[in-house]
């Protein structure tokens, strides 16, 4: 088979490092990729949201099958618009309909699907200008903090967690100015949940679906949880209190009302979903969900499948899934980022990557790196996710941060307490 995969970060090579292990995958092409990607395949230069120019490489170049890395695509309904097009209506795309990319395009579709198929959520209400004296009210209902999110696409940046009453309101008549601008007209107001977070992910093909072994994402910037949001500086797969118990739950509440509830609503989703659940007091409740898989999740996950992911994508993209199997490697899988001096907020790019040779026992996963005059350059705030295997996460991250202090490049940070809370 010839594969075309849509993206250019780290989740993207994780993919692409899993795609091209698969004895089906004859040929395997990323858009536009990264300079990791070029190890497992052939870049071409061809933009995320570029859909003309993207079918038209499938069309030149015979590709059986599309994956989308990203959710802008997604959201972007690049699924509908191969299948509205006669040339590339049989080329199986792995990721949802644009209706079921709404589960993360729109945050208050996902709240009032989370509400129509009673999967467990935070209170909430949803606020434009036309009722924003609600909004202030339901505020003032609440108990601190109070948690404001954005109703669209942010790249991550839509939600506020603010501490007292007085902020949650003036940042809200902010939002709905237009702080994030289209994505900020509707915000949706949520009651704070306090727990541990864990993502979960799920492929399916709008039937069935597998189970791919969770793993605990690390989203500020500095130590022990402290500092601004980041894209993810690391994360841990398996986590420990996603239990077999709890594990049940999570499918008997969450999951499969989940599948049920799109096929019920008639929504086609052929493709990733990534539940991102905090555990409340033992029980789990979805924080957001993404039409997607996560990022550095991605770069622990990968590790963990055993089973051919190409096989399991033929199964989403000929309804059968329910025949192939997934199995998951027993010892666990970390990834450390290593970030740009000045992430998450301005940084410099350009500075070679020195030791990318010196990859030990860990698997180096590029995210923000271009090639420039044969050198290998950051690119990106998030450079490379360097993944392990170990018996146990400590062994694991123990080769991780190894091999993260023998790559070097101006400006180089990570946090070397990726999971030391569990
Ligand atoms: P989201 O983009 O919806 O995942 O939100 C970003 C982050 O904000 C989450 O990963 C949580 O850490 C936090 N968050 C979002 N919603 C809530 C909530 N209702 N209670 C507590 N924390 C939340
Ligand atoms: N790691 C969180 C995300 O991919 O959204």
């Amino acid at each position: 088979m010839k594969l075309l995969l849509i993206g250019a970060g780290g989740r993207e090579h994780a993919l692409a490092w899993k795609i091209a292990q698969s004895p089906q995958c004859d040929k395997l092409y990323i858009a536009p990729g990264n300079a990791g990607t070029k190890n497992c395949g052939e870049n071409v230069p061809i933009p995320i949201n570029d859909f003309e120019k993207l079918k038209a490489f499938c069309v030149d170049n015979q590709i059986d099958m599309v994956v989308v890395g990203p959710e802008d695509p997604l959201v972007n309904g690049i699924y509908d618009n191969f299948k509205a097009d006669a040339r590339t209506k049989d080329i199986p795309v792995i990721g949802p309909s644009k209706a079921g990319a709404m589960l993360e395009g729109s945050k208050d579709f996902a709240k009032t699907f989370m509400q129509r198929h009673s999967i467990p959520t935070a209170k909430y209400k949803t606020i434009s200008k036309t009722n924003l004296e609600e909004g202030l009210q339901f505020l003032s209902e609440l108990q601190a903090p109070y948690v404001l999110k954005a109703d669209g696409l942010c790249a991550g940046k839509g939600v506020l967690i603010l501490p007292t009453l007085e902020e949650a309101q003036k940042e809200l008549r902010e939002m709905l100015d237009g702080m994030f601008g289209n994505a900020s007209t509707h915000v949706v107001i949520e009651e704070f949940l306090s727990g541990i977070e864990c993502s979960v992910f799920v492929l399916t093909d709008g039937k069935d679906y597998k189970i791919l072994p969770e793993a605990k994402d690390y989203k500020r910037i500095g130590e022990h949880d402290t500092g601004l949001n980041t894209g993810g500086m690391g994360s841990v797969s398996p986590v420990p209190f996603a239990t077999k118990d709890w594990m049940q739950k999570v499918e008997e509440r969450i999951i499969r009302p989940t599948i049920v509830g799109l096929q019920q609503e008639h929504i086609d989703y052929k493709g990733f979903i990534f539940f991102g659940l905090i555990n409340v007091k033992g029980n789990p409740m979805v924080i957001e969900y993404n039409c997607r898989m996560g990022d550095p999740e991605t770069e622990s996950v990968m590790l963990r499948i055993k089973s051919d992911l190409v096989d399991l994508f033929n199964g989403v993209a000929e309804g059968n899934l329910s025949t192939r199997s997934l199995t998951i490697d027993e010892r666990a899988a970390v990834c450390v980022m290593l970030v740009s001096g000045g992430y998450p907020g301005h940084y410099q790019k350009g500075f070679p990557i020195h030791g990318l040779e010196h990859t030990g026992e860990s698997v180096i996963f590029h995210s923000g790196t271009a090639e420039q005059k044969n050198e290998v350059v950051t690119h990106g705030g998030r450079v490379l996710a360097i993944s392990s295997y170990g018996k146990d996460k400590d062994e694991a991250l123990q080769k991780s941060f190894a091999t993260a202090q023998r790559i070097t490049f101006e400006g180089k940070y990570f946090r070397s307490d990726i999971g030391k809370d569990l």
